[in-house]
């Protein structure tokens, strides 16, 4: 039985997958995984293979236990996994509640890694795995802080892990878009702290972005001119830099010139 894994998959850019997936591959399931069980039962009217509904909070440990028996049971040759379930805040490290900061982690790297891990086993030579990366992975931004570094974390992890499955003939792929229009910014947008959205892209560009991207075979999604030149510059610029125009945009006080 061939399927795709898509977590994340009520919104955004998981279900902007699941939709592209269904087109692309020949699959006999696509099993999508977030909290909202009956938005992920809905999708199967836009769908060809059916859809397995996994109503999991991928920030407990449950969930895993859950997830690691339903592949055992079923033994699929998983031929896509898509991670896309994360989420931000927008907002000072001060100000945001511990235990939403230990959860942005919990989901964004914990949980990616080790969907990826449980999947492995079932995934055979030619398999692809997207992870759900951001503009964000290439430099400290402050006021979207941990979600920042978490973003760092996939990068590093998926461009290394991609290095380790080459004699597989798995390929790993970071997707690392600017802004995209999702409900994203319902969760992330607390206050004006980040207010200065310079482009939106729509999730539709960025997943076909990374399809063709993925046939290439890059390790590596970047969509858009201006996002790709902004990937460049902060590799030049001193970092101490690049986080001073990052605060100018966003009007973030900051006394970072005089230190
Ligand atoms: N939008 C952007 O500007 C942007 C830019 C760069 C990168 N990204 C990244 O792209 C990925 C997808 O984001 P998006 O823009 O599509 O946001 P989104 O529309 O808010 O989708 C987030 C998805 O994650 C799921 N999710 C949230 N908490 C979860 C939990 N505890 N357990 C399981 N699933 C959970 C949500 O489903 P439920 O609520 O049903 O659980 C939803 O399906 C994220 O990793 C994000 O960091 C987004």
């Amino acid at each position: 039985m061939n399927i795709a894994i898509v977590t994340g998959a009520t919104s955004g850019m998981g279900k902007e997958f699941v939709l592209a997936l269904d087109k692309q591959q020949q699959l006999d399931e696509i099993w999508v995984v977030a909290r909202r069980q009956q938005i992920l039962c809905d999708l199967q009217s836009q769908v060809q293979a059916k859809i397995v509904p996994l109503a999991l909070d991928l920030t407990k440990q449950e969930s895993f236990e859950q997830f690691q028996a339903k592949l055992q049971e079923a033994s699929p040759n998983v031929k896509v996994l898509v991670n896309a379930a994360g989420f931000g805040k927008f907002l000072h490290f001060e100000k945001t509640p511990l235990a939403t900061l230990m959860q942005m982690i919990d989901l964004n790297c914990k949980a990616l890694m080790a969907i990826t891990y449980l999947t492995l086993p079932f995934m055979k030579q030619g398999a692809q795995i997207y992870q759900m990366g951001s503009l964000s992975s290439f430099q400290p931004v402050p006021c979207i802080n941990v979600y920042g570094a978490t973003k760092a974390f996939v990068l590093s992890f998926s461009r290394a892990l991609n290095v380790e499955l080459a004699p597989k003939q798995i390929k790993v792929m970071a997707v690392c878009p600017g802004w995209i229009k999702t409900d994203f910014f319902s969760t992330a947008i607390e206050d004006s702290t980040i207010s200065y959205f310079n482009r939106y892209y729509t999730p539709q560009q960025v997943v076909e972005k990374a399809l063709v991207d993925m046939k290439k075979g890059k390790d590596l999604s970047i969509l858009g001119f201006p996002v790709r030149m902004q990937v460049r510059a902060v590799k030049f610029l001193p970092t101490k830099t690049v986080m001073k125009i990052w605060c100018k945009q966003q009007k973030i006080n900051t006394k970072l010139d005089k230190k």
